[in-house]
């Protein structure tokens, strides 16, 4: 029996290393890198097979970077989030961002909002951007929210009071590097993990095709035997 890839997550890796090679600024790869974004959640609100994709866009360690960097980054999404309406429209997909929005500027905590309100009714893929997300913090501000409540602790009350309720089924990382980076680390319990050299900015459907044709060939047993 074929894994379904119910909920692809991706850690979009690379993007300074590639504008290096091109021989520019980091940022220039961030701006190839947001195209990348477009293309893959098109490619996956086409398939039925998919029902979630979210994707590490900012970490709670990014703001450790030089200033200027985040400050493009910022603006980046700004830009990306307002003029990408239309394809989340014409693909039925729905916007759902995880992460600490509060560190964010009033303006662009109001643009990513406004993308969630707009897409609210879209029934196809739900596409999240994980935005000053990290997977620690989730499970803090899950865990202060559990106390405040005073609720008995149970694995699906954790669950559903976590950004992100759903497990990843397939955990890809671009750029070479094999680790987590704080990412997903509840959801990905089980998930199974993909590693590859390719640089985010060159990261393709078809690569993407090759790696979900892998993952459904996987035996999965969640600590069972088969
Ligand atoms: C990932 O690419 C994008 C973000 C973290 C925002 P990087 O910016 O980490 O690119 P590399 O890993 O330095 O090449
Ligand atoms: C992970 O990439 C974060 C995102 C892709 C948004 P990093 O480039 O920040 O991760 P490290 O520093 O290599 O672990
Ligand atoms: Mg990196």
């Amino acid at each position: 029996m074929n894994n379904n890839p119910s909920h692809i997550a991706i850690i979009m890796d690379g993007n300074g290393r590639w504008a290096q090679t091109q021989g520019k600024n980091r940022t220039f790869g961030h701006e190839k890198g947001s195209e990348v974004v477009r293309a893959i959640t098109t490619y996956c609100a086409k398939n039925p097979e998919i029902q979630r994709l979210t994707l590490y866009a900012f970490s709670t360690e990014n703001w450790k970077r030089p200033k200027i960097e985040v400050e493009f980054l910022m603006k980046l999404l700004q830009k990306y989030l307002t003029q990408e309406l239309p394809t989340y429209l014409e693909g039925n997909i729905r916007f759902q961002p995880i992460g600490d929005l509060s560190s964010f500027s009033t303006s662009l905590q109001k643009t990513i909002i406004q993308l969630k309100e707009q897409t609210a009714h879209c029934t196809g893929l739900i596409q999240s951007l994980a935005l000053n997300y990290g997977g620690r913090d989730e499970i803090i501000r899950a865990a202060s929210a559990l106390q405040a409540a005073q609720t008995p602790i149970s694995l699906d009350l954790i669950s559903q009071t976590l950004d992100c309720a759903t497990d990843v089924d397939l955990l890809i990382r671009t750029g070479g590097d094999h680790r987590l980076s704080n990412f997903m680390l509840w959801q990905s319990a089980y998930a199974e993990l993909f590693f590859t050299d390719t640089l985010w900015p060159e990261f393709t459907t078809d690569e993407l095709e090759k790696i979900i044709h892998k993952f459904k060939k996987v035996e999965r047993r969640f600590g069972g035997l088969n």
